[in-house]
């Protein structure tokens, strides 16, 4: 079973004459260990579909299923759940609490979800070792260089340990070889781990760390590439490599 199936979806915004066909009849399956970038013009519905697959709006019309279930059906409760406990998000601006370390910042999932503080401050302190900030937990985010605070991003964006991590434009106040460090990580760490990473990018040198790399153009999806991923990772398209 597809981790996030979406079958001929379309958004549409406004009505009449102002109407506008943001995505269209657009179909798409995640599979475990898949690294998804998805590039297009601005404007041409990257945002949107991302959005879409990862709950935070409804599509017009088609389907979209998560793990198996079709998500138009859920109670809004449930949706919360599965946001919290299935979908991690990163966007452009880092958006880390500037009154939290390091450490407590990638926790606030983990304390979201319930877990007591201090269980979810050692897992935090792990996961930020894995992203070798390990001698950077006590630093507030002002503290931090640009590279180190997305590397807490992406700490948070795994704590709860999601089937899919949902990125976009998360490189963009980023130089363009930290990007790339970043993401390499998130990716190796990410599919390493089985989850799958859907990217929203400009940034072409990102195609390296994909396996799959999807041309969105006016709200269609145009064509779909084979990306460069290269890296010692267990998973591919969904299977467990032998
Ligand atoms: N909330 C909204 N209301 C009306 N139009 C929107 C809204 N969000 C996006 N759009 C329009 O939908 C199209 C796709 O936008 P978006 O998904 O943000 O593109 P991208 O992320 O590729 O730049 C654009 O024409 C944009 O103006
Ligand atoms: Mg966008």
């Amino acid at each position: 079973m597809s981790i996030i199936e979406a079958k001929n979806i379309t958004k549409i915004f406004g009505t009449g004459h102002t109407a506008v066909k943001a995505i269209d009849d657009v179909s798409l399956r995640v599979e475990r260990g898949d690294i998804i970038l998805v590039m297009g013009p601005s404007g041409s519905g990257k945002t949107t579909l991302i959005s879409m697959l990862g709950t935070l709006m409804r599509p017009t019309g088609g389907t979209i299923w998560i793990n198996g279930e079709d998500i138009s059906e859920m109670p809004a409760a449930k949706l919360a759940n599965l946001r919290l406990h299935q979908l991690g998000f990163m966007f452009q601006s880092f958006d880390l609490l500037s009154a939290l370390t390091a450490q407590q910042n990638a926790a606030i999932p983990l304390m979201t979800v319930g877990l007591p503080k201090k269980q979810a401050l050692k897992k935090a302190k792990e996961l930020l070792e894995k992203l070798r900030l390990g001698d950077r937990l006590d630093n507030l985010p002002k503290n931090l260089s640009g590279g180190e605070k997305q590397r807490v991003a992406v700490a948070r964006a795994l704590a709860n340990e999601p089937a899919v991590i949902l990125a976009d434009e998360p490189t963009a106040n980023l130089d363009s070889k930290t990007g790339h460090e970043v993401m390499e990580l998130l990716c190796n760490t990410a599919c390493s781990e089985g989850r799958a990473v859907i990217i929203v990018s400009h940034d072409a040198r990102l195609r390296d760390v994909a396996k799959r790399v999807i041309i969105i153009e006016d709200g269609r999806l145009v064509k779909e590439e084979m990306g460069n991923h290269a890296a010692n990772c267990p998973m591919e398209h969904g299977r467990q490599k032998t």
